[in-house]
């Protein structure tokens, strides 16, 4: 029997997340920001939530912090349309303050009811490399109380892929200045290439028992 396309079986789950009560944020969002790109890439990079932007397209990383992502991308020799992006939580979290929302970090119990979303997201794929986007990120991917600042950069594996690594947060980097900006970015960058180029080792390995199919990607040509 022919198995149903990566594509297809994601669409269904998408199609189920989109109609999520499991927690309060389902109460506030505009959309269900489930994440988009290649989900036939090795690569797939997993950022904490929805802003603002996001919240009002239903795309990831398409604010600020997007900008910044897709500029380090690119200096580590990769494009949006390379990788598969998405979130540990689906919808915005924000406080309202005089009237205004403001973003704030998803909190345990919201990262919990969302987690569901996450594993039949990264089961279907199957990467063979995850970027963590931050603390809350390689928190709930790699291994609680996550110190990001001594442990970037850094290789561990999961039940998900057999490498993954966590990078500073692009919103993290945007609030630093002059020096200490140039070096969160810098090591932003780092980190994409050193992901890069792992899922271009892994990938060879894999390829040796398994080989991509004759209408396999051309895109994955990259790793
Ligand atoms: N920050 C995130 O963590 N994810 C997004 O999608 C946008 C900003």
């Amino acid at each position: 029997m022919m198995e149903q396309p990566v594509e297809e079986l994601l669409a269904a789950v998408e199609a189920r997340a989109k109609q999520c009560v499991a927690c309060p944020l389902a109460q506030t969002r505009t959309n269900v920001v489930f994440g988009e790109g290649n989900p036939r890439s090795p690569l797939v990079i997993v950022g904490e939530g929805p802003g603002e932007q996001e919240d009002a397209t239903g795309r990831p990383f398409v604010g600020r912090a997007g900008a910044l992502l897709d500029k380090a991308l690119r200096e580590a020799g990769m494009l949006r349309r390379h990788v598969y992006i998405c979130n540990i939580v689906k919808c915005r979290a924000c406080v309202v303050e005089n009237g205004r929302a403001r973003n704030r970090p998803p909190t345990q119990d919201e990262i919990q009811a969302c987690y569901p979303w996450l594993d039949q997201q990264l089961s279907l794929i199957k990467p063979l490399v995850i970027v963590c986007l931050g603390a809350p990120a390689a928190s709930t991917l790699i291994h609680k109380n996550f110190k990001i600042m001594q442990e970037r950069g850094l290789w561990f594996s999961n039940r998900y892929a057999p490498a993954v690594i966590a990078a500073l947060h692009p919103a993290y980097i945007l609030r630093q200045a002059g020096e200490a900006y140039e070096r969160a970015y810098r090591s932003l960058v780092d980190d994409l290439t050193a992901a890069r180029e792992r899922a271009r080792e892994l990938r060879r390995l894999q390829e040796q028992m398994q080989p991509l199919q004759p209408e396999g990607d051309d895109q994955l040509r990259l790793f």
